[in-house]
């Protein structure tokens, strides 16, 4: 197996050709398919899961019906993301009535917070994994074989997958993410995360650094350092400070690979990010120019209630610092509406909390009680939904009209945009995105470019989610 994935491995350093789904029959005895839900983690465990099965001689597919092996990599963020894998579900039971023999997984942080109640409340589901128990796939799929249902949801303080070479699932060749910490410590009382991804860990910087090189040196242009509080990156191998690495460090060493290499990050922690980080970012121009900083809320009783351990003046200084230091920096927010005892003022403090930090975009949720969190144990979920939802489009609302002002207010400027390819509507134009995270979809014209080639773009045109521009000589 180990040639069959040199050989994989040696046709993608060739450049162009792109495919890490095997799908010459040949060269994998059996077949999985993956999707996913969820968070930019989970996706980069599913290219983990990728390499892991591999090596066991599973090759990716695209194609469910073809598939010896169906895993789901699961979400439990929302209740409505629970749903979604429920749902899914119910669509491979036919199929699976049909092909008895055809296996299938549950992964992730559904498979964690369910552990073996799942195999009881679904009766298809023959192997259960938590995200730390990757490792053990190979063991759980042979017991299923055997027909015998498997479980392993053991969390880890140390797994980080740090020498597994993840298997790039239907990637653009361009863009990666890289995981660089697994995990959280922050307890916010709504979050489940705490509760299925254990406690928090920092991966080995060098293998960072080395899979960040080995993504260049396979043409990749952008790599994404993701972590659920990427500010609390740390890293300390020998004795002393002087080895101590740090988030801002990281970035340091990740933007000194090549200034050809664009580097992003997801996620920031306003209680956490430092003006290190800030001035590590303005200090490269290959680090974007963007940071997606959560604040869930406008009010400090509220922000004390969800133990995010930072008030509303804190937040917006934060906001400020970010500005100051970078005026152009793209910037982008979570916001949960109703939370347990939530006042229509307190609402309102989010709205204006909005209005004085003028997001580019917004992830925007209505709050979900999460069983076994602090919230759920603690608070009572007192908001009705019709009041929930009412105040989730309000600052829908509002954040719309501030998107379309940002995006508005980029016409007429020039951009450096990565080419990722072609663009949804037409193959005749290429779309890409700005250091500031904001699409761009501009002509192809004559120009000789390709896929992960930089181009200056000028803004004519925006709608609240793309900017339109023509390329302009460099
Ligand atoms: N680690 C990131 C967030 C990860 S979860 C951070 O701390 O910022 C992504 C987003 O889902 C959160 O920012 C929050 O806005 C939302 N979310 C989490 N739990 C939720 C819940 N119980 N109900 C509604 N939204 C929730
Ligand atoms: Fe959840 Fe808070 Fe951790 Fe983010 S920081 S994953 S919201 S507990
Ligand atoms: Fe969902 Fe787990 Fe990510 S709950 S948001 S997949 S860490």
């Amino acid at each position: 197996m180990a040639e069959t994935l040199q050989k994989i491995t040696d046709e993608l350093r060739q450049g162009e050709a792109f495919a890490p789904f095997a799908e010459d029959p040949n060269l994998y005895a059996k077949k999985f398919y993956i999707e996913s839900y969820g968070c930019q983690m989970n996706f980069s465990d599913s290219e983990i899961v990728a390499a892991i099965l591999n090596e066991e001689g599973f090759g990716a597919t695209r194609n469910y019906e073809d598939a010896d092996l169906i895993l789901l990599n699961t979400c439990s963020i929302r209740e409505k993301a629970e749903q979604t894998v429920r749902n899914r579900l119910q669509a491979f039971r036919k199929m699976k009535e049909q092909r008895p023999g055809m296996l299938v997984g549950v992964l992730g942080c559904m498979a964690e917070r369910l552990k073996a109640k799942f195999l009881e409340e679904e009766k298809l589901v023959d192997i259960v994994v938590g995200p730390d128990a990757y490792r053990s796939l190979p063991g759980l799929i042979e017991e299923a074989e055997g027909g015998q249902k498997s479980v392993n949801v053991l969390l880890s303080r140390d797994e980080t997958y740090a020498n597994i070479s993840p298997v790039r699932l239907d990637s653009n060749g361009v863009t990666a993410f890289v995981s660089i910490m697994r995990g959280c410590n922050n307890m916010c009382t709504f979050c489940v995360v705490p509760f299925t991804r254990g406690r928090e860990r920092s991966r080995d910087a060098v293998s960072i650094i080395n899979e960040c090189k080995d993504l260049f040196d396979r043409g990749f242009k952008e790599v994404t350092l993701l972590g659920q509080n990427v500010d609390s990156y740390y890293f300390n191998e020998g004795e002393g400070l002087e080895n101590a690495i740090t988030f801002a460090k990281l970035l340091e060493m990740v933007a000194l690979i090549s200034p050809l290499l664009r580097v992003r990050f997801s996620t920031s922690h306003p209680k956490d990010i430092t003006d290190d980080v800030l001035h590590t970012m303005a200090k490269y121009p290959n680090i974007c120019k963007y940071i997606h900083l959560p604040v869930q809320a406008g009010n400090t009783r509220i922000l004390q209630l969800m133990n995010r351990t930072y008030t509303r003046e804190w937040y917006l200084n934060r906001v400020q610092r970010i500005r100051e230091i970078m005026p152009d920096c793209g910037l982008s927010t979570d916001i949960i509406t109703g939370f347990c005892s939530e006042t229509e003022e307190e609402h309102a403090d989010t709205l204006s909390l909005m209005e004085a930090s003028r997001f580019d975009m917004a992830y925007m949720f209505s709050y979900s009680e999460r069983p076994g969190t602090l919230a759920a144990r603690r608070y009572k979920d007192d908001v009705p939904d019709d009041v929930k939802q009412r105040r989730l489009e309000e600052i829908i609302k509002l954040q719309n009209g501030h998107s379309r002002e940002s995006y508005k207010n980029d016409i007429g400027k020039v951009f450096e945009v990565l080419i990722e390819g072609n663009s949804k509507r037409s193959d005749k134009d290429w779309c890409g995105r700005n250091s500031q995270n904001k699409m761009v979809v501009f002509p192809k014209g004559d120009a000789n470019l390709k896929k992960g080639d930089y181009a200056m773009v000028k803004i004519n045109e925006a709608t609240s989610a793309t900017l339109i521009g023509e390329m302009i000589n460099n």
